[in-house]
């Protein structure tokens, strides 16, 4: 039966184990030789309808050296910009390739396309969820701090789609995670209503909340893709969550800084973080790379 990955809750958490097993074997073996052909033959489209840097090049990189072949469509030119149904484009598609990762608007979209094809459809990203960064992310506290026992997380900015797929991922993996963010843009009741642990999310205004104790601070942009309008009025709201030095100052030593990129330096976070000895994400960058690899041959059944 296929697989898709729409989101981290589609993965048991012994599921989540096993990628990270697969992970570090693939992150090694890239070391001596890129190439593992093990999805050879097949052919894998990505359907973006927003930008993006690393989701797009991580998964072409990814699936090149597995051995596949991967076909880049942008939203505005497949017939879907011309009212083509996501049901008869999956149709379709299901006759051509093995497996659609997409990025979009709408939840119900990516759901949609997981219904109609016969192909693991991957959710490289929407308005509400983004699994795949957040595979990524539990890698990243997994190999830093080696383990993920007693890790307590601070989130600090916007509730939105990475902010949604960390409380879940959390919560899945036993994982307690703290959200600071003002009051008008807490994380959506339909995700928090998913928590089943209801005691390790803890939610409040204050920014200074959740600082002392954290072993991982990670904050995302405060202007998501679709958010642009709103922009200047976001500016003013989220200014006093901007992770820089007074706000760290009284954080533990060995806190690692996260954020998924694309940061934008200045409003969220400050250069002297982003860029400070306690900040992994360049490396949590690059784990996407080698996570989503373990999550094709997952979902391909390979290894
Ligand atoms: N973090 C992330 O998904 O980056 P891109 O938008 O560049 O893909
Ligand atoms: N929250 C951001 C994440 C970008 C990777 C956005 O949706 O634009």
């Amino acid at each position: 039966m296929k697989r898709d990955f729409l989101r981290i809750k589609d993965l048991t958490r012994d599921e989540i184990y096993k990628i990270f097993d697969i992970t570090k074997k693939l992150k090694n073996q890239r070391k001596k030789n890129r190439i593992f052909p093990v999805l050879k033959g097949l052919s894998i489209g990505l359907l973006f309808t927003k930008p993006s840097t690393r989701t797009r090049v991580s998964f072409e990189v990814a699936i090149y050296e597995l051995g596949g072949n991967s076909i880049y469509l942008s939203g505005e030119t497949t017939q879907i910009s011309r009212g083509e149904t996501v049901k008869d484009t999956a149709k379709v598609l299901s006759r051509y390739i093995d497996g659609l990762i997409i990025r979009t608007y709408e939840q119900e979209e990516v759901e949609e396309f997981a219904k109609w094809s016969n192909f693991p459809v991957i959710n490289a990203l929407t308005d509400l969820l983004h699994p795949c960064q957040v595979l990524a992310d539990f890698f990243t506290i997994y190999e830093k701090k080696g383990t993920l026992k007693n890790i307590k997380i601070t989130y600090i900015g916007d509730g939105n789609n990475v902010c949604h797929s960390l409380i879940l991922g959390a919560d899945l993996l036993g994982i307690e995670i703290r959200i600071s963010c003002p009051e008008k843009y807490m994380p959506s009741e339909k995700i928090l209503k998913q928590v089943e642990n209801k005691n390790l999310v803890k939610i409040d205004t204050n920014p200074e909340r959740f600082i002392q104790d954290a072993d991982v601070i990670y904050t995302d942009t405060w202007v998501s893709m679709g958010d642009e309008k709103e922009a200047e009025e976001r500016k003013k709201i989220f200014k006093s969550y901007q992770v820089n030095r007074k706000l760290l100052e009284s954080t533990k030593k060995d806190f690692i800084f996260m954020h998924c990129l694309p940061a934008h330096r200045g409003w969220e976070v400050e250069d002297e973080i982003i860029d400070g000895k306690n900040s992994v994400v360049f490396d949590q960058a690059e784990n996407r790379l080698h996570t989503q690899k373990a999550l094709l041959c997952f979902l391909y059944h390979k290894l």
